[in-house]
């Protein structure tokens, strides 16, 4: 695929897709519900897709209507055993959110994925399980792993990994459990499962000692059938944010976006670096909190970010890689260890792929420092993304603002925004 540079901004309103991470947990919960949900604006791309084929292999009836789908929970003991091992593809959330869930139930069920998740580490969930009294067998820390049956045991579990997939996969193991699991959280985390399994009417109680969070949930109570809307996504709307922002003559309004406190650094720190950024209709839905947001083209100031912003924003440092290419002065982003073990190693990326570009960045300590310049000589416009969807996506939004740039293995987008590509052209951008 290859993406140019653009005169005329990117203007309009772009339709951003469903909230990836609460679409995943859009179907696990009501399809362990004990009765019948209606799901609003899911996400339907491949990695949300392998979660919703997963639960149907498992015996769970969801319809699919234009808008929404409707699943036929089946509580929290009658998932079937699946006959095939269950493909997860690219999908890390499925993986680590199976793995806990799969890990309590009376049948034993294998997981495998793509290349890249089946290089990704499992060991940071299995070993936890484990101490739960779960038998599961990794394939060398990684997937493809098997989950035997097995009677899972209250336990304490202090995480060590800021990480909400471990997390929630704990969480859906401890339904299952009698007595009370405890999670304790040294770091933030986003916090959608929580928020759900509350509202489906679990027994779940999340309060504050010393900075951690910890969080108790008494298992074996029968979730309570309840409808969703799914918000559009922050991530998604990151690449749109930061491309209005980054180009002259751009104005765009973007609607009805999760603004979840838990996750929202990319909205602060583009803030602190001078974005014309404006948060309206700010509302209560759901449980989560969401807005609309109107972005205009802005002069960008580099910023420092410590590592608790690592912990907002996770997803979001190939964007705003971006963002800092075209900024007045240097930024340096600290704490980014953990952006070596998602879809790709995305620190790694960032910065060969920025290098092919002429940009003058380089990392020391899982720290990115850039230093921008006033125009960029592209050395290289080949761009390796490892099958990445969101290193695709951000060198798309590089390539609006310093010309063509081949972007290879772009097909990965559909991962996480199937439209990427026509809503970016639609507002001006120009791939092809
Ligand atoms: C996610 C959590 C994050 C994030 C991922 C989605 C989730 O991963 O990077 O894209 O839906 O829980 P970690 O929990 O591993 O940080």
């Amino acid at each position: 695929m290859i993406s140019n540079s653009i005169e005329a901004g990117i203007n309009g309103i772009p339709n951003i897709p469903g909230d990836k991470s609460i679409s995943h947990r859009s179907i696990i919960i009501p399809s362990i519900s004990n009765g019948i949900c209606e799901v609003d604006n899911i996400l339907r791309s491949d990695d949300v897709l392998h979660t919703l084929n997963a639960f149907k292999t498992m015996g769970v009836k969801i319809e699919n209507y234009e808008k929404k789908i409707i699943i036929y929970g089946k509580g929290l003991n009658s998932l079937h055993e699946p006959k095939d091992p269950i493909y997860l593809g690219n999908s890390g959330t499925s993986a680590r959110l199976l793995t806990g869930l799969l890990s309590a139930q009376k049948f034993k069920s294998v997981l495998t994925g793509d290349k890249s998740l089946s290089s990704r580490p499992m060991k940071r969930i299995s070993d936890p399980l484990s101490r739960m009294n779960a038998k599961i067998i990794t394939s060398n820390g990684s997937l493809p792993l098997r989950i035997e049956a097995s009677n899972l045991i209250p336990t304490i579990i202090d995480l060590k990994i800021p990480s909400a997939q471990i997390k929630s996969g704990l969480l859906l193991a401890s339904l299952n459990i009698k007595g009370k699991t405890t999670i304790i959280e040294h770091k933030i985390t986003r916090d959608h499962t929580e928020t759900m399994l509350s509202s489906f009417g679990s027994n779940i109680k999340v309060f504050k000692e010393n900075n951690k969070k910890i969080i108790n949930i008494e298992g074996q109570k029968e979730l309570l059938p309840k409808n969703i809307d799914v918000p559009n996504d922050l991530s998604s709307s990151a690449f749109f944010i930061v491309s209005a922002l980054i180009n002259k003559n751009s104005n765009i309004i973007l609607r009805n976006i999760n603004n979840n406190p838990t996750r929202n650094g990319i909205i602060l720190a583009l803030k602190k670096m001078g974005g014309k950024i404006k948060l309206k209709n700010q509302r209560y839905h759901n449980n989560e909190n969401v807005c609309d947001i109107e972005v205009a083209s802005s002069e960008l100031t580099g910023c420092e970010l410590g590592p608790e912003f690592a912990d907002l924003m996770i997803d979001e440092y190939p964007i705003l890689a971006i963002a800092a290419s075209f900024a007045n002065s240097p930024s340096l982003f600290r704490g980014l260890k953990e952006l070596r073990v998602k879809e790709s190693d995305r620190l790694k990326l960032i910065l060969l792929n920025l290098q092919k570009c002429g940009v003058e960045c380089k990392s020391e300590n899982d720290n990115l420092f850039i230093n921008p310049k006033k125009k960029y000589d592209v050395i290289n416009n080949i761009i390796q993304t490892d099958f990445d969807h969101r290193i695709a996506m951000a060198f798309c939004i590089m390539a609006t603002k310093i010309g063509p740039l081949n972007i290879l293995d772009s097909e990965s987008i559909k991962t996480s925004f199937p439209n990427f590509l026509e809503e970016l052209n639609k507002l001006g951008g120009k791939v092809f």
